[in-house]
């Protein structure tokens, strides 16, 4: 794991939305996976912008959402549907065949899980997962005490995870449970990257970067993967020990 230091989350955003640009380049048909949330928002609208000014091909791509809230609506604009829908599929155009989202109202979310699965094995794994962290450390859904060994599940929300959420939506909701990607799928991904900016998240990258690697902090699992980075901003990084 690498950590990379930026001035701000516009030069963070920057870096993250060119390395997705190299990977659309490189290889065409390569499987992008992508958390929501107030973190990777910047990067997805340089992104687009890129795509846009570059004529980048996507007609090979696939894009994957990282996790969903069960029983929240794609029409709700806290859903992470939303979000990429609005961020993502509309702006840039791409069809529906090639974004894949968790149905978190299916009546059969272990079928959704099953689904996800086989589609990531059928493409032969994720190249690039770009993943933000939760102030309990958890990525995607993946709560505190959560196995490495999971593939995609459904769990019950963190008390933290419950509170910290209201603020994606206009009206307090009824947070219970998440449908996510697990973290072996971020460990077998080709690179992941973790984002973070802002000094509310320096406590938690303090920990994800130095503390012993335990799913008792799942971000910690960045340690563990061998094309990992945790990119941030100066405040995000501003308790680290070393601030290269
Ligand atoms: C949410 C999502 C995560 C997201 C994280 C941080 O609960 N489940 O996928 O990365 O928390 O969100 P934000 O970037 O809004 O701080």
């Amino acid at each position: 794991m690498q950590v990379r230091i930026f001035n701000d989350h516009q030069t963070l955003s920057d870096a993250v939305a060119s390395e997705i640009i190299f990977l659309l380049k490189s290889k065409p048909g390569a499987v992008i996976c992508f958390a929501s949330g107030e973190t990777p928002r910047l990067t997805c609208r340089l992104l687009v912008e890129k795509i846009k000014q570059e004529k980048t091909n996507l007609s090979r791509c696939t894009f994957i959402g990282l996790d969903e809230w069960v029983s929240i609506p794609p029409e709700n604009e806290g859903s992470c549907h939303f979000f990429f829908q609005h961020e993502l599929i509309e702006p840039l155009g791409i069809p529906l065949k090639q974004f894949h989202l968790f149905n978190a109202m299916s009546a059969n979310l272990q079928e959704e899980c099953k689904k996800m699965d086989k589609l990531i094995a059928e493409k032969e794994g994720i190249d690039i997962i770009v993943v933000g962290i939760g102030m309990n450390g958890h990525i995607g859904f993946n709560e505190p005490g959560v196995s490495f060994e999971n593939y995609s599940h459904i769990i019950d929300l963190d008390e933290t995870t419950r509170t910290v959420g209201q603020k994606y939506f206009k009206t307090p909701q009824v947070l219970q449970k998440g449908i996510t990607l697990g973290l072996k799928h971020l460990l077998e991904a080709k690179k992941a990257i973790l984002m973070a900016n802002g000094s509310r998240k320096a406590g938690v990258i303090k920990r994800t970067v130095e503390e012993n690697v335990s799913n008792n902090f799942p971000a910690s699992i960045m340690q563990a993967h061998v094309n990992g980075y945790v990119m941030i901003d100066k405040d995000a990084a501003s308790l680290l020990d070393q601030k290269k």
